[in-house]
């Protein structure tokens, strides 16, 4: 069975440090097991990313496929420098505004971060997460954590511990309790490998808060028929078993309760209809998971847009809607 820890998120990060529990955690990271920890956004499956065979453990314990690399969770500029290759002046200068923050940056890999961890690739995606807990776990580990989403590939992300027991009870050596997830949603993830920078995936942190640092910076074309930058995104992703339909912004009360009225002659139907892109955000997977524990065989989710934090969540509630 994996261990249950709790600590109280009303720590300072040098008292949470100080933790048995996160000091116990620590050692088994240390010698090459596999805790899941809260972050901001949403809950990690960690393993030492210096450490090859701990890798190949995260993929087993996810069912994830080996050719989707894994994000390295630093908590010190030091250890950004053992990650990466080097530091240009416009990644530094984002750098110091942003970190710790949701947001990933992709950059050229240093030779100490084993091929598992990046599935081959010569860049790394790398964050330093904002969740005290998560920064006193990797502190006292003294070394970077790899960690992918502590799901079973395919499931909505967990954004309370009581998704990781679901998903990942018994597969893991450890899991830190905390409560729900601040932001609810994955990191925003901005490649700067090259010389045009590209977000991969929208998240929080949105383009109008990142394009001052570089004159050149986009979105990808998020179509998945082409070949995706971020190989994560073309596979199923954040599905709950019922079947997840979009409702158009626009569309009228009148009508939506008419679409719910008819949806639920012969099937059973679960409404998620929050206009707030922050709290949609927030929530949309917990309630994807309880749709699914309660039986539900539609979820009707009312669009949002307007900002980046509905683009960043529509892009979920697309992917788990089957659509491109
Ligand atoms: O908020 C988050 O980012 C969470 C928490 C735990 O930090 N993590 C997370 O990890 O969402 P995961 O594994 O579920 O998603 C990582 C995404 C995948 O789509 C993967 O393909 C992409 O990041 N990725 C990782 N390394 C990459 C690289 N070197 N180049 C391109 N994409 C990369
Ligand atoms: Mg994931």
């Amino acid at each position: 069975m994996s261990k249950l820890y709790k600590v109280s998120e009303a720590l300072e990060l040098a008292e949470l440090i100080e933790e048995n529990e996160i000091k116990d955690c620590a050692r088994i990271i240390q010698k090459g097991g596999l805790v899941a920890f809260p972050t901001e956004t949403v809950y990690g499956l960690g393993a030492n990313a210096f450490d090859k065979d701990a890798a190949k453990k995260i993929y087993e314990a996810k069912g994830r496929p080996s050719d989707n690399p894994l994000i390295v969770h630093i908590s010190n500029m030091e250890m950004l420098k053992m990650v990466v290759k080097e530091v240009g002046e416009d990644a530094k200068r984002l750098i110091d505004e942003f970190f710790p923050a949701p947001l990933t940056l992709i950059m050229k890999k240093s030779d100490l971060i084993p091929d598992e961890i990046t599935s081959g690739l010569d860049t790394v995606g790398v964050r330093m997460p904002k969740n005290k807990i998560a920064l006193a776990l990797i502190e006292a580990s003294g070394v970077p954590i790899a960690a992918p989403s502590a799901n079973v590939s395919g499931r909505p992300s967990p954004t309370h511990y009581k998704h990781v027991i679901e998903d990942l009870g018994g597969r893991v050596d450890a899991i830190l309790c905390a409560q729900d997830c601040e932001i609810g949603i994955e990191s925003t993830i901005l490649d700067i490998s090259e010389r045009d920078w590209k977000i991969l995936r929208p998240g929080a942190i949105g383009i109008g808060d990142l394009e001052k640092f570089h004159e050149r910076l986009s979105y990808v074309n998020f179509d998945e028929s082409q070949k995706p930058k971020a190989p994560g995104m073309k596979y199923r992703h954040y599905s709950p078993n019922a079947e997840v339909k979009i409702v158009p912004f626009d569309m009228d009360e009148f009508s939506f309760q008419e679409l719910i009225r008819e949806s639920s002659k012969d099937c059973k139907v679960y409404v998620i209809d929050i206009k707030n892109s922050t709290t949609l955000a927030k929530s949309v997977f917990k309630k994807f998971r309880e749709a699914d524990e309660s039986g539900y065989d539609i979820i009707l989710v009312r669009e949002v847009c307007g900002d980046d934090m509905s683009e960043a969540v529509m892009n979920r509630i697309r992917k788990a809607a089957g659509h491109k």
